[in-house]
């Protein structure tokens, strides 16, 4: 079967399709046929070489993101047939979705929204499951006031979404004209791109996608999350009362469930800027370098 892998780090030109066996899937696994998946800042950074410190091994198929359909559904109680959506932790695991087959753990796999494409569902995991998980974390309600920092990005996107799905009040803090529509078009209240103009300590909770840390933002007693791993760790707020954390995405089959829930309910849109095919994955990386992004780019198989 085909995967596309590095054999060593660099630009878009280190992308090969290589082939390589099938997976034998293992206890309470299922394999799936991979009909699209996408593509993610992790992908691009693993890519480089910038994260991972060598693992997994060379060469490594990449890509966390997967829609498909069931072929050997094991003992997970899924059909042979299925559609379904999962997220691969390919850096702690090694097992990359970026193939023409793919052998996961049950509990990180979910039936796909039926109301969008595979290929719309192959933008879902990664970013929603980080959106979901931090907007846990940071266990914003029902009226309460929330910021999301980067609110038209991949994981932002969808956390204004969800948050608004839960009643939660939303402001965003986004990078250029083109994303305040969009934030103002899904609901957001006050819409800026200036940090300057935050009202100071209004938040309950903070989303930062970025590393904007604004820190001053946030309420004393509220919480503050951001993803930004490689920004470092969000400043000491203890002396406020303020809860921070650096997000980690785990695999997570019920939140892709819930996700999936949202999508078919028509409370979650999702983006597409762009779709390429698997011996364009070149192309596709170095769309998603040149910025300036619709949505996710999305590599169909
Ligand atoms: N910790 C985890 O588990 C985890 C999981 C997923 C993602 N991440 C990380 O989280 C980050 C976001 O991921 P993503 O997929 O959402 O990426 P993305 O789609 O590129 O979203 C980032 C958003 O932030 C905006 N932004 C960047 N700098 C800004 C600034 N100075 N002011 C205002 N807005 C700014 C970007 O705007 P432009 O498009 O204009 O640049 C974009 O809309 C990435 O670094 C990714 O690696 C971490």
């Amino acid at each position: 079967m085909r995967a596309i892998q590095i054999d060593r780090f660099g630009g878009p030109d280190v992308l090969g399709l290589a082939e390589v066996p099938r997976p034998e899937p293992g206890p309470g696994d299922v394999l799936i046929r991979t009909i699209a998946t996408s593509l993610n800042p992790v992908d691009d950074k693993t890519r480089e070489g910038v994260i991972g410190g060598g693992t997994p091994p060379l060469p490594m198929t990449l890509g966390w993101d997967l829609a498909g359909i069931v072929v050997d559904a094991g003992d997970s109680g899924l059909g042979a047939g299925e559609r379904v959506i999962a997220m691969s932790h390919q850096l702690a695991t090694g097992r990359g979705t970026w193939a023409d087959l793919v052998a996961l753990p049950a509990q990180a796999v979910a039936f796909a929204p039926h109301a969008v494409t595979l290929a719309e569902a192959a933008t879902l995991p990664l970013p929603g499951l980080t959106a979901l998980q931090t907007l846990d974390w940071l266990a914003v309600s029902s009226g309460e006031r929330l910021l999301v920092a980067g609110a038209a990005g991949a994981v932002g996107g969808l956390a204004l979404q969800i948050a608004l799905a839960r009643g939660v009040r939303v402001d965003a803090l986004v990078s250029r004209d083109e994303q305040a529509a969009f934030a103002r078009e899904h609901g957001a209240g006050l819409v800026t791109t200036d940090p300057g103009a935050l009202e100071d300590r209004a938040y309950d909770a903070v989303l930062d996608t970025f590393g904007a840390f604004v820190t001053d933002a946030v309420a004393d007693g509220g919480r503050y999350a951001s993803i930004a791993t490689q920004a470092g760790p969000v400043p000491d707020l203890s002396a406020r009362g303020v809860r921070t954390t650096v997000h980690q995405v785990r695999e997570d089959g019920p939140g892709l469930d819930e996700l999936t829930e949202l999508v078919d309910h028509g409370r979650l849109r999702l983006r597409v800027d762009s779709a390429f095919g698997v011996h364009d994955v070149r192309a596709a990386h170095e769309r998603f370098r040149a910025g300036g992004l619709h949505g996710k780019v999305a590599l169909t198989f």
